[in-house]
C-alpha cells in the first residue's frame, strides 16, 4: 500500500514536541513526511525540513506559503500536523480544513470556545478529518481501561480522580526566565496556565476512561508563585452527563513530581489506576478481590489494547509511540475506516469550554457551571 503524505507546521529543531509528531508520524510505515513549514524562522525551517528528508521545493518558509504550494499538486499531502504554539492553531487549522486538507492539531485546539465550534462545523462540512493530540489517550493501556469500562468490568464509574502535576515551575527564582514566564502571561498563554496546558490532557483522559462527558464543574484556581497571573495549581471538581464525580488536580509547582500524570476509576465492581510514568501497567482491584497487574502485551487483552502495543511484553513502550498510535488510527481514518477512539474537534472544543467555564468559576469563588460547549447543549 502506497505511503500517505505527511507535512508538519512548527515542530522545529530544538522544540518540544516535534520529535515526538516525527517519530510517530513515521514509525509504522504509514505516512512519509513529503512537506514542512517547520520554524518561525522561514530560512532556518527550510534547511531542516530539507536535512529531515524533505524535497526543497516542499521545504516551505511558512504556513502560507505551504497551504499555497500544496494546494495545487496532485500528490498534495493527505495529512498535515499542527504543532505550533497555541495562540496560531486555529488560524492554521481553520485555513488547511477548508483547503480540503485532513489536520491533526497540538491541544489547545484554540483559544476561545466559539473558534473551536467553528472548527468543529468546518470538519463536519468539509468531511475532512480534524484530530486533536491527545496522546496519552493512546497508550495500549489506557485503551485497555476503556475498553473494560465499555465492557463492564468495574461497574458503572462511580468516582474519577486525576491530576497532571509536576514541579518543572516551581522555582521561584527561575519564574522570570522567557521559557517559563509566558505560560503565566495572559498575553502569551490566553486565559489560563496550568490548567490549559496540562489540565486539559486530565480532564480528557477522564472523559475518554469513563466513555462520558464534563457536564459542569467548579474550579479553584491559584498563583502559588504570586508574581505570576496565571494559575500555576489547580483544583477542578466535576460532574459527567452519566453521574460520575470527578476531581481533578494539576499543577506546575508539585516539587519532586516528574511528570506527573495519573488516573483512578473507581466503578460499582472494581477500580482502575494508571499512570504515564509507567504506562505499560493497568492496576485492576475488583471488589471483594486481590490488586492484580494488567501488564501490556499479556494475553487476553481487549482488541484495541492489542491492537496498538507494537513490542514484545515488559519491553518499554513510550511516549513517542502513543503518538505512533494516534497516526495509525489516523492513517486508517483517512483510507476511510472508523476509528473511534481518536481525539476529534469536538474533543478540542469541549477542552476550551472546560478552560473558560474553569476561569469563570475560579473567579466566582468555585460557583457550579455547565461546562458543555452550546453546540453540545
Ligand atoms: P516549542 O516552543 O518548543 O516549539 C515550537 C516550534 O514551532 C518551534 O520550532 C518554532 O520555531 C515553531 N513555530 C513557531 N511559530 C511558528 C509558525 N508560525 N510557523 C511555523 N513554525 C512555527 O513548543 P512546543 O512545546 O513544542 O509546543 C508546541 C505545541 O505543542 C503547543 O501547542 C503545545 O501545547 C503542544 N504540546 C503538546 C504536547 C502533548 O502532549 N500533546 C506536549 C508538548 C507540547
Amino acid at each position: 500500500m502506497a505511503k500517505l503524505k505527511w507535512g508538519m507546521i512548527g515542530g522545529g529543531e530544538g522544540s518540544q514536541i516535534g520529535p515526538a509528531h516525527r517519530m510517530g508520524a513515521l514509525a509504522d510505515g504509514r505516512f512519509e513526511m513529503a512537506a514542512g513549514a517547520l520554524d518561525h524562522r522561514p530560512d532556518i525551517g527550510r534547511e531542516y525540513a530539507q536535512r529531515l528528508g524533505v524535497a526543497a521545493d516542499r521545504a516551505y518558509g511558512d504556513w502560507q506559503e505551504m497551504l499555497a504550494g500544496e494546494k495545487g499538486r496532485d500528490d498534495r499531502i493527505d495529512l498535515v500536523t499542527v504543532a505550533t504554539p497555541n495562540s496560531t492553531h486555529f488560524e492554521i487549522t481553520k485555513a488547511f480544513l477548508e483547503a480540503g486538507f485532513n489536520v491533526l492539531c497540538e491541544k489547545p485546539m484554540t483559544m476561545t470556545v466559539e473558534e473551536g465550534e467553528e472548527i468543529v462545523k468546518i470538519s463536519e462540512k468539509t468531511g475532512k478529518i480534524c484530530a486533536v493530540n491527545y496522546c496519552y489517550s493512546a497508550y495500549p493501556m489506557v485503551r485497555q481501561a476503556r475498553a473494560m469500562v465499555r465492557n463492564g468490568e468495574i461497574g458503572k464509574p462511580r468516582v474519577v480522580v486525576t491530576n497532571f502535576s509536576h514541579g518543572h515551575h516551581g522555582d521561584a527564582t527561575d519564574a522570570d526566565n522567557p521559557r517559563v514566564r509566558w505560560r503565566y502571561d495572559p498575553a502569551m498563554a490566553g486565559v489560563s496556565g496550568q490548567f490549559a496546558d496540562c489540565g486539559i490532557h486530565a480532564m480528557h483522559m477522564a472523559s475518554f476512561i469513563c466513555d462520558d462527558e464534563v457536564e459542569k464543574l467548579s474550579a479553584d484556581f491559584a498563583s502559588a508563585i504570586p508574581s505570576r497571573e496565571l494559575e500555576d495549581d489547580a483544583m477542578v471538581n466535576f460532574r459527567m452527563q452519566g453521574g460520575t464525580i470527578g476531581r481533578l488536580w494539576t499543577s506546575s509547582v508539585a516539587i519532586g513530581r516528574q511528570h506527573g500524570f495519573e488516573i483512578q476509576v473507581f466503578g460499582e465492581t472494581g477500580g482502575l489506576r494508571w499512570a504515564s510514568e509507567q504506562p505499560n501497567q493497568l492496576i485492576y482491584t475488583p471488589v471483594g478481590g486481590r490488586t492484580q497487574i494488567i501488564e501490556k502485551g499479556e494475553g487476553g487483552l481487549h482488541e484495541d489494547a492489542q491492537r496498538l502495543s507494537r513490542v514484545a511484553i515488559a519491553h518499554p513502550e513510550g511516549f513517542p509511540l502513543a503518538v505512533a498510535n494516534i497516526y495509525c488510527d489516523l492513517a486508517d481514518a483517512i483510507r476511510g475506516e472508523t476509528r473511534d477512539g481518536l481525539p476529534n474537534a469536538a474533543a478540542g472544543v469541549r477542552s476550551m469550554a472546560a478552560v473558560h467555564t474553569a476561569v469563570a468559576s475560579a473567579k466566582e469563588d468555585g460557583a457550579w457551571m455547565d461546562a458543555r460547549p452550546s453546540i453540545f447543549r
